[in-house]
Formats: structure tokens, C-alpha cells, sequence
């Protein structure tokens, strides 16, 4: 007789829109090859605290693809193998518990680990695979920057979020002749501004793969003014950086998070349009309503095909291994291939060349 397999899922570092989708899709298709399937709430947490576990059914996982976050909750501090633990003397250290999330991966009888994350939680299940854990990977970021899978749901969801903010400042900065500056999410890669800027008729695109020179930001900005535009849209990815200069961060965050917190680059170009041009600036940042509410329809299906997908893979053995989008087709990658590097927007993308060619500036 077959094994009735017992299947683990967590989902790790920010939400994205779709992730609901890939524990419906999960449960749905382990319940129907007679198989269970466990949540483990916050991240790799409930393998630290076994108390926060839930099993998951059919029943409970039910049309839960349509809502925005996880039902698992999940978080971008908890890595297993730096986590902050604090001491009798109260002071804070990190160190390695790794083998405790092992001990009790087997202790519970699982016989694979369903890992939903980005490139933080990625690296996480795969070290967990070298030490003998069975994992299944699936990519899901709002920052598509994970490799090797041409999308990650999520994105889909904040470059529809970041469009259509975009949309909306079109009419109040056309009212006042004014100058708007949107930073948006995307962390070192910069599809959601190229994305999002292209599809919402910005001006200025600034992302982190091509260094921006204000000067040049500045006279395209009076040049539209010349051609009897006296307004502009400048959109820019919280990870863009003048040439020769940084990116600008608010240091590390919380103790073991995963990645520093990025922002102020929108703050800090709108002074610089407002000093050199005299126009009338201001700046926003659009922030976590990029990964708010429901995902759109294209994310839910992506997010449903890499859960059903997981399962599969489940089945044939294939551990160690990552869900990925090759369109038409969902396929698997191994995991080491994934891992250590993210995926930027390639100079040569042709995206980068519609904005070109569609008079958007780049500040290059
Ligand atoms: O990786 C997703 C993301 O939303 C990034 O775009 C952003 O820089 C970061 O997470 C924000 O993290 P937090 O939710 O911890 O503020």
C-alpha cells in the first residue's frame, strides 16, 4: 500500500499576495492523493515551538486563494541557523538551532517540508536539505528578484497596486504643475518601478541595475517643461543609487532580520528636483499597500500551479528542488542554483528598451 505521506508548509520573509493560494492548492491536491498536511505557523517558529502547528484541511483552507497575506503568519527574523536568542544575563546572541528544527521534523514524522519564500527563506530550506531535511522550494516575492523562475507571485499583485497609484498622482500633479516622486518596493532589483512606471506613464524610471545621475533627472524635467509639460511622474525603486553614490537604508532593523530596511531615496530626490528645478515637489512612498489584499487573478494561478506543482514533486522524490515558471510550463530547479545570488533587471531586458524607446528617462 502507499505511504501516506505527512506534509509540512511554511511560509517565510514578507508576505506576498498568493501565498493563501499555495496552501489551498497544497492541501487540496496532499488531501486527495490520501495524504496530511501540517502548517507551521511563523515562518521556521513552529518547528522551534511545536505548539504552533495546525493540521490543515480541505475544509479550513477553502477559497482562502482569494485573500491577501498567509494564514500561517510569517516573518523575516526567524532563521534557524542566526536566531536571536536571549540569555540569562538578558543579553541578546545569536546562534544556531538548526539541528532542534531537524530533531523535530523527524520527532513529528514528517516526510517533507513545503518552504514558501524568497531568496532569505530559500537558502534557509536549502541548508536545511543539507542537513538531511526533505524540502520542496517555492518562490513567491512582490520583488520577482528570485532566479531561475521567470516570475514569483506576489509581483504581479504590487506592480498592479504601484500602477495604479501611479495613475492617480497623474491628475493632482497635472492640477498643481508639480513634481511627484514615488518610491517604490523591490529591494536591489528594480522590476517593480520599470513595471509599474512603464504601465502607469511616469516620466523618470530610477532602479537600482542603472545608476541615475540627478543632473540628468533635472533637465529632462525642465526639458518637459520646455515642450509645455509643466508637470512630472518620477517613479524610483527604493534600491537606486546615484552614480558614484549609495543607496539609502535605515540600517538593519530588528535584531537577525534577514535584510536592511531600505527607503528614503524618494525623500531625498525630491529635495534634490525641488533645489535644482524650483518646481514644486513632493514625494511618497507607497510601502506595504504594494503587498496588501488580494492578489490578482494571474498571481492566484501562479501561486495554485507552483502549490499543485509541489505536491507532484513530492510524489516523484524530488527534494531539494524549487517550483519555477518557464511559460507555458511550471518546472522544477534545484534549489543550489537558486540560492546566493538575486535576479536583477538584465541591462539588456526588453523592457529597459521600451522605456527608452518610449521617451521615459532613465537618468542615465
Ligand atoms: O521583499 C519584500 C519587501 O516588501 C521588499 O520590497 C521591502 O524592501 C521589504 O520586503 C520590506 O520589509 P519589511 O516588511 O520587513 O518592512
Amino acid at each position: 500500500m502507499e505511504k501516506r505521506m505527512r506534509v509540512a508548509i511554511n511560509t517565510g520573509g514578507g508576505d506576498a499576495p498568493g501565498l493563501n493560494a499555495v496552501i489551498e492548492a497544497v492541501t487540496k491536491a496532499a488531501y486527495n492523493r490520501n495524504w496530511e498536511v501540517y502548517g507551521i505557523k511563523n515562518s521556521y517558529g513552529g518547528l522551534l515551538n511545536t505548539d504552533d502547528i495546525m493540521r490543515l484541511t480541505p475544509e479550513n483552507v477553502s477559497h482562502i486563494s482569494s485573500i491577501g497575506g498567509t494564514i500561517l503568519g510569517t516573518t523575516n527574523r526567524g532563521n534557524p541557523f542566526q536566531m536571536p536568542v536571549t540569555n540569562m544575563a538578558g543579553d541578546t546572541e545569536i546562534r544556531d538551532v538548526s539541528d532542534k528544527v531537524v530533531e523535530n521534523f523527524r520527532r513529528l514524522r514528517f516526510d517533507c517540508l513545503i518552504a514558501v519564500g524568497g531568496d532569505g527563506s530559500l537558502e534557509i530550506a536549502y541548508n536545511l536539505f543539507r542537513k538531511g531535511m526533505p524540502v520542496i522550494g517555492v518562490p513567491k516575492t512582490i520583488d520577482n528578484d528570485i532566479q531561475k523562475t521567470v516570475i514569483t507571485f506576489g509581483f504581479d499583485t504590487a506592480v498592479s497596486i504601484a500602477t495604479d497609484a501611479i495613475d492617480r498622482l497623474h491628475s493632482t500633479a497635472k492640477s498643481h504643475d508639480r513634481v511627484m516622486v514615488v518610491e517604490v518596493m523591490g529591494r536591489h532589483a528594480g522590476w517593480i518601478a520599470l513595471n509599474s512606471g512603464l504601465s502607469g506613464s511616469a516620466d523618470v524610471i530610477l532602479i537600482p541595475e542603472i545608476p541615475f545621475h540627478i543632473g540628468k533627472v533635472c533637465d529632462y524635467i525642465m526639458e518637459l517643461e520646455l515642450r509645455g509639460q509643466r508637470y512630472a511622474i518620477v517613479v524610483v525603486a527604493e534600491g537606486a543609487a546615484p552614480a558614484g553614490g549609495s543607496i539609502v537604508d535605515k540600517g538593519q532593523g530588528e535584531i537577525g532580520r534577514q535584510h536592511m530596511v531600505l527607503g528614503g531615496i524618494g525623500e531625498y530626490l525630491a529635495k534634490e528636483i525641488a533645489k535644482k528645478t524650483g518646481k514644486d515637489t513632493r514625494s511618497l512612498v507607497l510601502g506595504h499597500l504594494q503587498r496588501g489584499g488580494s492578489p490578482t487573478t494571474f498571481d492566484r494561478l501562479i501561486a495554485l500551479r507552483f502549490g499543485a506543482a509541489a505536491v507532484r514533486m513530492i510524489e516523484e522524490k524530488n527534494f531539494g528542488t524549487m517550483v519555477a515558471l518557464d511559460p507555458p510550463h511550471v518546472k522544477m530547479v534545484p534549489l543550489e542554483e537558486v540560492i546566493g545570488q538575486i535576479k536583477n533587471v538584465p541591462a539588456d531586458h526588453d523592457t529597459v528598451k521600451t522605456a527608452r524607446e518610449i521617451g521615459i528617462s532613465l537618468g542615465e
